[in-house]
């Protein structure tokens, strides 16, 4: 039995979570936007209105379309604003301490009938469900950067996760016009424990002096066919979050393969994310991306 969302949450206006209130209202759903950071806030909607005027100017919506969803995106400044949602997607920054503490203010203000969902990348949803009180309304719903383009969203059950939650998520993202593909709860999920170890190499490779920043990307964009280069991706994902997600399938699976590369811990040091900060493997500054290294 699955409940219909009609009104969600959505925690952290970063890029992940631009992307999620932009699709939700687009089909049709009330979002609340929270984000620790009113600046972040006032910046994410105007990201979102760019988003969807591209979209109009491709005919792929209506302008009409473009106000009515920009319309129900509503500012959302404390967890107390989203209490009457019926389900919250935390989509803040990679870090377990920063998401338990989400999860201990906000629970307090919820209703109890609603559902908590979170975006992380890596780390176990049954330990952040753990970590509030309702696991079995707490699920994983993992979306794919960029939210509007991507057709994927993994589904992750934490241990207690009810039935009733995994229908209700899996209709919002089939109304979404998204597919779901099911991964059990292990680190990382399925799509990136597969994709950051090879980023990471790609690291590796770089910093082991086998090839330029520019020659690993086409190598890997011409000679395996990949749309982007593990670089170039690794700096759309942002740095601190892949650094995160190598942390946590070292950790979580205790098997060196997983050794974030130094290189990659410098970078996050430095504060070179990637594209967010404008600089990361490449610098973004100019009028086209110039590699670094
Ligand atoms: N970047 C990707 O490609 C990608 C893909 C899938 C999932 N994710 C996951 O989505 C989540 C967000 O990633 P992102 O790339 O959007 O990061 P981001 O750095 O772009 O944004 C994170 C946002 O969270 C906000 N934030 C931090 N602490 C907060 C708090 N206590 N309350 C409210 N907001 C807070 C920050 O101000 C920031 O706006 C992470 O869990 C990440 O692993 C990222």
């Amino acid at each position: 039995m699955a409940t219909e969302i009609r009104k969600i949450g959505v925690i952290g206006a970063g890029q992940m979570g631009s992307g999620i209130a932009h699709v939700c209202a687009l089909a049709g759903v009330d979002v609340r936007f929270n984000d620790i950071s009113a600046d972040r806030l006032a910046a994410a909607r105007e990201l979102i209105d760019g988003n969807l005027r591209r979209q109009v100017s491709k005919g792929a919506i209506s302008d009409a379309d473009r106000a009515a969803a920009l319309e129900r995106i509503v500012t959302a400044p404390t967890y107390a604003d989203l209490g009457a949602c019926d389900l919250v997607i935390e989509a803040a920054t990679e870090d377990e301490q920063v998401k338990r503490k989400i999860f201990s203010e906000l629970c307090p203000v919820l209703k109890p009938e609603t559902m908590v969902a979170t975006n992380t990348s890596s780390i176990s949803i049954t330990r952040l469900a753990a970590s509030t009180d309702r696991p079995e309304r707490f699920i994983g719903i993992h979306f794919m950067n960029p939210v509007p383009l991507m057709q994927l969203v993994e589904l992750i059950r934490g241990i207690a996760t009810e039935d009733e939650t995994f229908d209700s998520a899996r209709a919002l993202i089939d109304r979404l016009g998204k597919t779901v593909a099911v991964s059990e709860d292990f680190p990382a999920f399925m799509v990136n424990r597969i994709l950051l170890p090879m980023i990471n190499e790609a690291i590796y490779t770089l910093y082991e002096g086998v090839g330029s920043v520019d020659a690993i990307d086409t190598a890997m964009r011409l000679g395996a066919n990949h749309p982007m280069g593990p670089l170039q991706l690794a700096d759309f994902i942002g740095l601190d979050t892949c650094l995160s997600i190598m942390q946590v399938l070292y950790e979580g699976l205790a098997d060196s393969k997983y050794r974030p590369c130094p290189l990659l811990v410098k970078y996050v040091e430095a504060g070179w994310l990637g594209r967010k900060t404008q600089r990361g493997f490449y610098d973004y500054r100019g009028a086209e991306p110039v590699p670094t290294r």
